[in-house]
């Protein structure tokens, strides 16, 4: 089974967390794009989504999936998204595709967060995957040399500019052992929008697609 055939399947089992009449929460990705197919399926039982990225507003809007403002509706009973590295705990880096504030927001305003993935994702130690952290753009050479202090390599994403109008380091050579407090150390930063650990609001659920069809992994 190809990578991208066991995406489908964690994304077909996604579907079931999807509450009837409510708005759900989608995030970006490639996983996310076969979510969003799926969806188109069953929009008419659903109210609409919020979306965490153009481009996702984009797919669901040609699917005729209602998109809303995330300031116009209150709590998201589920947000659904793929992410980069998943570690045991359900802790996660994400921004890959650059969206990781908008991301981080609606995993924020939701009650639950199913993750996506095919099983490549889940690792021991996160870090293999380059964390992903927007920053204003003045900010860049600044927060740069204070990522090296804290360990990483960071590379600008020559080209690519977020939805938000930022700029994306992506951080090479860390190996994260306390995914909370680095993600609180490069937070704290001046001009760190958002860096891609997802610790202090980690996944409530995995799901990964596998060559025998899709498993679910709670928090150890
Ligand atoms: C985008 C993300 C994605 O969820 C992450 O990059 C995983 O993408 P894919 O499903 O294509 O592997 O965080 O900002």
């Amino acid at each position: 089974m190809t990578q991208d055939e066991m995406k489908i399947k964690a994304a077909e089992a996604a579907l079931e967390y999807v509450v009837t009449g409510a708005i759900v929460g989608v995030g970006t990705g490639s996983t996310v794009n076969h979510f969003i197919d799926l969806l188109a399926g069953i929009k008419n039982k659903i109210e609409g989504a919020v979306s965490s990225s153009e481009a996702s507003t984009q797919r669901m809007q040609a699917h005729g999936i209602k998109v809303y403002d995330l300031n116009d509706v209150g709590d998201i009973p589920v947000y659904i998204d793929g992410a980069d590295e998943s570690d045991h705990y359900l802790n996660l880096i994400k921004g890959g595709g650059g969206a990781l504030t908008r991301e981080k927001i609606i995993a924020g305003a939701s009650k639950k967060f199913v993750c996506i993935a095919d099983e490549s994702k889940l690792v021991d130690v996160m870090g293999k995957f380059p964390l992903p952290v927007e920053v204003i753009p003045m900010a860049r050479s600044f927060i740069a040399r204070e990522l090296v202090k804290l360990g990483g390599q960071p590379v600008w994403r020559e080209n690519f500019i977020t939805d938000n109008g930022n700029i994306i380091l992506d951080v090479h050579n860390l190996e994260i052992m306390d995914a909370v407090k680095l993600e609180n150390d490069i937070n704290k930063l001046p001009g760190v929008v958002t860096v891609g650990i997802f610790a202090n609001r980690p996944a409530d659920v995995l799901i990964l697609g596998t060559p025998n069809g899709a498993r679910t992994v709670y928090s150890k």
